[in-house]
């Protein structure tokens, strides 16, 4: 997948861009506060529709504008397709070509994006709804239904939990939350150790070329759901489209364990008024050396691991889907190390796929071919070289 083109008018601090990306390289520099971050957030949005760095609608336009437009000619093989969004006041209004998209879910995967963020590094540091969250999304991106099950247990949770908080608990209406709780939840929960099953050998193996001789690896907790007794999908050949199967044995697997545990703690939940087990306190553990990364692992070493996460991302990615997704690295250089730096690279480099990286520092970024270099000034983005 290839951006080819890209129009933004009063997004942030950028009045107007219009730039034709490279299929490969495509490398932005300038100081401090100049609008780096901005125009990866750009395309970003054009891919997500949310941002990855606020929940304002408002803060996305321009001070002195009242409406920001994103636009991008986005390729996948023959197959090409004009993604725009507008940003006013709360509201966004999605297009592709001239039809006006009701349903996003009709305009996902126009234009697949994965981005890293020094922001990430909660990923590794932060708490498990942040690790959730990236397993959802990374979920939702090989395959959208998932966000109806994602929605729908959240949606029941709450209910339940406000029962739970209530004066009354009607028994009755307890029992079917909690049955419609396992359902959904143990879908969830399946497509999210099925995901980390198969993720956890990319991600090791990303992790290994940046970080030579250390080994790191992920795994889904969910404490209510034993799974020891599962049968393991053999490590070599992982079998492409996976996670798009639906596993019949796994889901119910899942659900059951779901349904004993809900019963099981039925009575501390509603001494404590809320629901104490679940896929939503599940974790996503990160470990390096065979220890908790969260808590052992060096600043530089966090940052590997989430730049390992994210390119295993774009992997299994590719695996599932057969192409790759657009890469968007904002600043990653700062706080590798030289050698670092030089695997990340290197790594780049042997793989196919169009990237967009932002740097303070030009010589950080080990790149001679196929790059098209932008200075980003005050808001202006021009070609340079
Ligand atoms: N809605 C907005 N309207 C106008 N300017 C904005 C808006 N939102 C943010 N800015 C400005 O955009 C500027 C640049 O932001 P950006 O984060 O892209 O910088 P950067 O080039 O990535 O810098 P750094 O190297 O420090 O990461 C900031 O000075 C910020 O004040
Ligand atoms: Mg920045």
């Amino acid at each position: 997948m290839e951006l080819v083109h890209l129009r933004v008018r009063d997004f942030r601090n950028l009045a107007s861009v219009d730039i034709a990306p490279g299929p490969r390289f495509n490398v932005i520099s300038g100081h401090n506060g100049q609008g780096k971050t901005n125009l990866v957030e750009a395309v970003y949005v054009l891919g997500s529709v949310k941002t990855f760095r606020t929940q304002k609608n408002r803060e996305l336009i321009r001070w002195d504008a009242d409406r920001a437009v994103l636009e991008g000619l986005a390729h996948r093989g023959d197959d090409e397709r004009l993604a725009r969004i507008e940003v006013c006041g709360d509201r966004k209004e999605v297009y592709l070509g001239d039809l006006s998209v009701q349903r996003l879910a009709d305009f996902f995967g126009t234009l697949n994006v994965v981005v890293f963020t020094p922001d990430d590094l909660s990923l590794v540091k932060g708490s498990p709804s942040e690790r959730r969250r990236f397993l959802d999304r990374a979920i939702f991106n090989l395959r959208a239904t998932y966000a109806g099950d994602a929605v729908g247990y959240d949606k029941i949770l709450k209910q339940r939990n406000a029962m739970l908080k209530g004066e009354r608990v009607d028994a009755v209406l307890l029992d079917v939350y909690d049955e419609q709780l396992a359902l959904s939840g143990g879908r969830v929960a399946s497509a999210r150790h099925r995901f980390v099953e198969q993720f956890s050998a990319r991600f090791a193996a990303a992790f290994g070329e940046i970080f030579g001789g250390l080994s790191a690896t992920v795994t889904y907790e969910s404490p209510w759901w034993d799974r020891s007794a599962l049968p393991e999908t053999p490590e070599s050949a992982p079998r492409a489209g996976r996670i798009l199967d639906r596993d019949d044995a796994l889901v119910s697997s899942a659900q059951d364990a779901l349904r004993a545990a809900l019963a099981r703690r039925r009575q501390e939940d509603m001494r404590r008024g809320q629901t104490s087990t679940g896929p939503h306190r599940d974790d996503l553990r990160v470990e390096l050396e065979s220890r908790s990364a969260r808590t052992f692992a060096s600043q530089g070493q966090q940052r590997a691991l989430v730049l390992a996460m994210k390119i295993a991302e774009v992997e299994f990615f590719e695996s599932e889907r057969g192409f790759r997704p657009i890469l968007l690295l904002d600043d990653v250089s700062s706080e590798l190390d030289r050698a670092r730096n030089r695997f990340l690279f290197d790594y780049l480099r042997a793989h196919d796929g169009q990237v967009f990286i932002t740097t303070t520092h030009r010589d950080h970024i080990l790149l001679e071919e196929d790059v098209v270099a932008y200075e980003v000034e005050a808001g202006n983005v021009r070609q340079v070289e």
